[in-house]
């Protein structure tokens, strides 16, 4: 382990998924970019799904996808283990196996080479778990370290787990918990000790892997990763995609310790706030929620588990097997439901 001085924390100003812009700039530049229109293209950027699909044949399509993160921990090692398992997410939660990746890299000059090597190494050891063949990259000189992966998979074009796809009476589970952003955040600051965060770093480390393989036995109708705009925000874009309502029992949100105790002292991100704000007209609150919980909800994850809307027949039977593999703290989080005013209801 590196000291925290010659780490990557003295390069970075941004945690991780922290340094996405926020959703609403994002979206009204996008806005004006003309959308894919051929037939072929069955999943484009208007839909704000996690990753594009394009068929290639009647029984195959392809899934591509591309993220870069800053580093949200000061070990290389674990940075690229972060980085890489977070690119390979998109994939997952559209239901697709992924198969070849490409490296994204951007390094400052001054930087340790052996620090740059760490993070390839955890990188490989990620893609190597998932089964990937790396087959190339790019790296340039960067004034902030940036790491991720442009990482393709393939489907079955008649079962992509698209983000519209969520049923009224559908339950909905969410795999990892939430608030990794705030507790990276406090780290950097040197308020939290490395031991304080571990549950939040093997959980960020942990391919999502495990749950899109329990998924695939059960009837997907809605599926995302928890990224960058938090739990909030991707359901956000779940339930609007659907046109439905999603009514959250935030008592069932599984949260990191200490991340609700992190916002009450005023840690921040860079992004939470922007996140709470860009989901506000969108959502109903209808019981006494302590403002630090709404932070955790809307706090920016980086590798966050998959969020998927299923039958309420299988959901029981769903959450034992995740349980049974790497995904103890997997939990029925609420239900979809006809929309009625708001997107979200959190109760
Ligand atoms: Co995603
Ligand atoms: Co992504």
């Amino acid at each position: 382990m590196l000291s925290m001085k010659n780490g990557l924390f003295h390069f970075s100003t941004f945690c991780g998924c922290a340094a996405k812009l926020n959703s609403g700039e994002l979206q009204s530049i996008l806005k004006k970019l003309p959308h894919p229109s051929h037939r072929d293209v069955l999943v484009g950027f208007n839909t704000h799904d996690d990753a594009g699909v394009y068929k290639v044949s009647t029984h195959m399509a392809i899934v591509s996808t591309v993220d870069i993160n800053t580093p949200m921990v000061n070990d290389g090692y674990v940075f690229g283990q972060i980085a890489a398992a977070n690119s390979i997410s998109d994939i997952y939660a559209m239901g697709a196996r992924p198969i070849t990746c490409l490296n994204i890299a951007g390094f400052p000059e001054e930087l340790d080479k052996n620090i740059i090597e760490e993070i390839f190494k955890g990188a490989m050891s990620k893609i190597a778990e998932a089964g990937i063949q790396f087959i190339g990259g790019h790296t340039i000189k960067n004034g902030q370290p940036v790491y991720g992966l442009a990482v393709n998979g393939i489907i079955d074009p008649d079962k992509i787990w698209k983000n519209d796809g969520a049923e009224s009476k559908d339950v909905l589970i969410l795999t990892k918990p939430v608030g990794a952003g705030v507790l990276f955040s406090a780290r950097k600051m040197n308020v939290l000790e490395e031991k304080d965060i571990e549950e939040c770093i093997q959980s960020a480390v942990l391919l999502n892997k495990s749950a899109y393989e329990v998924f695939t036995h059960y009837t997907i109708h809605g599926a995302t990763d928890i990224t960058g705009f938090g739990l909030l925000g991707h359901m956000y874009e779940m339930a609007s995609a659907a046109n439905k309502t999603f009514i959250v029992n935030h008592t069932s949100v599984p949260v990191f310790k200490q991340s609700v105790d992190m916002y009450k002292k005023g840690i921040k991100t860079s992004i939470t706030s922007a996140n709470l704000d860009g989901v506000k007209e969108y959502t109903k609150i209808t019981a006494v929620i302590d403002e630090s919980f709404m932070k955790v909800m809307a706090d920016p994850q980086t590798n966050g588990g998959l969020l998927v809307s299923l039958p309420k027949a299988e959901a029981e039977d769903c959450i034992r097997d995740l349980h049974s593999r790497d995904l103890k703290r997997a939990a029925i989080i609420g239900y979809v439901d006809d929309f009625t005013d708001k997107n979200l209801i959190i109760t």
